[in-house]
């Protein structure tokens, strides 16, 4: 089997490795940067200071408060404050909706064209984005690697993603000790992102061996290493292997894309406000049994991944990794009891760029029972 796999960003990774921050050439070589941070945390911890000192000297705009699943309205103004500003670098620290929206605004501000209603619209031969350093503060989107951004309309009930290379960060800067102050809950359910989306790289309709290898590699990395950082923040072989399992998830995905688990996600994201992550991996073990099914060689090779005994011992082995890291495992855990509630994610759980990726041929009947057998 012929294949490509491309990955253009370079990645910095280790303990203390942010000091290198003022020396990669796009940042040393900028007299003005944009600095794209997101609530209170990063001060709170100590990091924010930390970074203003290795930039002294530059001209520094800062682009804070960005929320968790950012509203395209706020893409919309940001690109168009660096369209005016036009910094000469951007650094992007935070979690993945702080590093989703500072690519995309990176890249329209670049632009002749404003940012579309319709992501999928996207200019035919569109300019270079402003450079940007991408700097992640939680172990799980993987999108400091990935060409993808996700935004969401909340009261319009839907999401979108914007897909380009273009929104490769120029450089990835992973330092494990600025996960350390991440608080157990979103260590779990980011966490819980990194190893579904290394799970979907794999089973993935455009898998190629080189996204199976960091798929694998990631999966068998965050296995125990999650619930061990979540129990323990300040572990740092945890936190260094959880930064390194996303890193390596990212990888995968970004060649592939995701599959049914992302696409069911997003209506229980959207109607019942469930974390990401933990919407993701809810239903991973039935997407997987399913998919075993269709493929069930390559899904033998993913369970000797997780040192799982046969597909029986691999699901109990994901939800007791889920449980460990104080995980729901039943819908009815995230406040989705009803047959109303099964319909709503039902209706909204078919994204085609997803759903499409997945071995299994998904019905509408056969996505019912699925969230039926994990009420
Ligand atoms: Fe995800």
């Amino acid at each position: 089997m012929k294949s490509t796999y491309s990955m253009p960003t370079r990645v910095h990774f280790g303990e203390g490795v942010i000091d290198r921050l003022p020396l990669l050439p796009v940042v040393s070589s900028a007299q003005s940067i944009a600095l794209c941070i997101g609530g209170s945390s990063l001060r709170a911890s100590g990091h924010f200071n930390q970074i203003q000192s290795l930039l002294i000297g530059k001209s520094i705009a800062l682009a804070d408060g960005v929320p968790a699943e950012p509203p395209l309205s706020l893409l919309i103004s940001l690109s168009e404050a660096w369209k005016k500003s036009k910094p000469d670098c951007i650094i992007a620290v935070g979690g993945g909706s702080v590093l989703d929206i500072a690519k995309a605004a990176a890249f329209w501000a670049m632009q002749y064209e404003t940012v579309p209603s319709d992501l999928s619209k996207l200019p035919v031969n569109p300019m270079s984005p402003i450079p940007l350093v991408a700097v992640p503060t939680t172990s799980g989107t993987g999108s400091e690697v990935t060409p993808f951004s996700v935004f969401w309309d909340k009261e319009a009930g839907r999401n979108q993603s914007m897909h380009h290379t273009l929104l490769y960060p120029a450089d990835a800067l992973l330092d494990p000790v600025l996960t350390y102050s991440m608080p157990p809950e979103v260590t779990a359910s980011t966490g819980m992102d990194a190893f579904t989306q290394a799970s979907e790289a794999y089973w993935n309709k455009n898998a190629n061996p080189v996204s199976d290898d960091y798929a694998l590699m990631a999966i068998a990395r965050i296995l125990p290493a999650l619930p061990r950082a979540v129990a323990h923040g300040q572990d740092a072989a945890a936190r260094s292997n959880m930064l390194l399992g996303s890193l390596q998830a990212g990888l995968a995905f970004s060649n592939t894309r995701t599959t049914a688990c992302h696409s069911i996600s997003y209506p229980m994201t959207l109607h019942f406000h469930v974390a990401h992550g933990q919407a993701v991996g809810i239903t991973l073990p039935e997407v997987l049994l399913l998919n075993a099914e269709v493929q069930p060689e390559r899904v033998a090779r993913y369970c000797t991944a997780l040192g799982a005994a046969d597909m029986k011992d691999a699901v109990e082995k994901i939800r007791s990794m889920m449980r460990a890291s104080g995980l729901a495992t039943k819908l009815s855990e995230l406040g989705i009891k009803t047959d109303d509630d099964i319909e709503r994610i039902v209706k909204g759980g078919f994204t085609p760029s997803r759903m499409g990726n997945t071995p299994y041929e998904f019905s509408p009947d056969t996505l019912r029972q699925l969230l039926k057998r994990i009420l």
